[in-house]
């Protein structure tokens, strides 16, 4: 396929950059049509008792975000399977399995398949994928195409249908009332401008914390709650891209053992901490110890200032992913890796 990088320094950058008109076309398709489950109608499905969630790499952050809003919105239980680990589930009636693959080709994600005779729902960038052929219904992420092998923009782009799917399933199922159905889909339209407002926001605050963190060996990426899966989406970019160590967890997970890993420098990297005050102890046992802690929020002392709405959706800090994929980008230009083709990694890995 031939894509025009247009003057944008490569693909990666491009493709953050489309964010916000990938988001706000896929809403489009998706908005007022959660209420009543009619988005399950639409694509021939029946409400499930369950969800599991099917998936790999940065599709699988996305499917722990889907998974955290079935339990909230609807209290409908799912489990997230990493799929090469699929044999491990077990078969239970009334499952809807969501598979979450932005090529729609990742053989892992296939093979998973073969286990379970449930309907199988398909989030995927790529229509006419196997994974499409599969699937009893699919719901595409109309993103265009993505070249750089980081996945960026379907990131968020699955974050969103599967949000828009857990709250059809929510409502469908009585437990997510109509006026908060209708709160979140206002938040959710607000989504394309926040996106916009936190890659320009972030972008020169990025680009300064690459100049001093570029060289440090690894980093610690936490966050709490529904924050968790970005810090860990966040901290596979950096690894991915920048070839860096890294550790992801939530920040009460740090004095089990992480904490020995830090020293003076070290960058913690502390996503969406909003309130303040979930995170506050996490941090001042970092800012103890020396490390460089990194704030990603929207309040005034963050370091990578993102927009975020007043309320932390059940979603969590989507924004922030944004400005994560800004810093790993920047970290390796900065160390001169190339950016769209990372070494060892292939943009759809379709061996098990
Ligand atoms: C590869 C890519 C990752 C991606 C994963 C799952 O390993 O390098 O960036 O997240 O595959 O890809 P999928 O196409 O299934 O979303």
């Amino acid at each position: 396929a031939t894509a025009d990088r247009g003057d944008a320094p490569d693909f990666t950058a491009k493709e953050i950059d489309e964010q916000p008109a990938a988001a706000r076309r896929l809403l489009d398709g998706l908005l007022g049509r959660l209420a009543d489950g009619r988005l399950l109608t639409d694509l021939g499905l029946a409400r499930p008792d369950r969800v599991r969630l099917v998936a790999c790499g940065t599709s699988r952050h996305a499917a722990e975000v889907v998974a955290r809003v079935l339990a909230v919105e609807g209290g409908v239980p799912s489990r997230v399977v990493t799929a090469s680990e699929a044999d491990l589930a077990v078969p239970e009636p009334g499952t809807l399995t969501m598979a979450l693959s932005q090529s729609g080709e990742t053989a892992d994600v296939l093979a998973a398949l073969d286990r379970w005779d449930d309907p199988v729902l398909a989030l995927t960038n790529a229509p006419r994928s196997s994974l499409a052929r599969r699937a009893d219904a699919v719901l595409g992420l109309g993103c265009g195409p993505e070249i750089g092998v980081a996945a960026t923009k379907t990131f968020t782009a699955q974050v969103i249908a599967g949000v828009a799917v857990a709250l059809a399933i929510a409502s469908a199922s009585g437990r997510l009332a109509p006026a908060r159905l209708a709160a979140l889909e206002q938040v959710l339209d607000g989504l394309p401008a926040r996106l916009a407002a936190s890659a320009a926001l972030a972008a020169a605050p990025a680009a300064a914390l690459a100049d001093e963190l570029a060289d440090r060996p690894g980093a610690v990426f936490v966050s709490r709650g529904a924050g968790v899966p970005y810090a860990q989406e966040g901290a596979l970019k950096l690894e991915e891209l920048a070839y860096r160590w890294v550790e992801a967890l939530p920040a009460g997970e740090l004095k089990h053992g992480p904490i020995a890993l830090l020293g003076p420098g070290t960058p913690v990297v502390v996503v969406g901490a909003e309130p303040r005050e979930r995170l506050a102890v996490g941090i001042a046992e970092v800012t103890a110890r020396g490390a460089r802690t990194v704030l990603v929020g929207s309040g005034e002392d963050a370091d990578l200032p993102v927009c975020l709405p007043a309320e932390e959706p059940p979603w969590g800090p989507l924004e922030a992913a944004v400005a994560l994929q800004l810093f790993a980008r920047e970290v390796t230009v900065r160390l001169g890796h190339e950016v769209d083709r990372p070494r060892n990694l292939a943009k759809s890995v379709t061996v098990e």
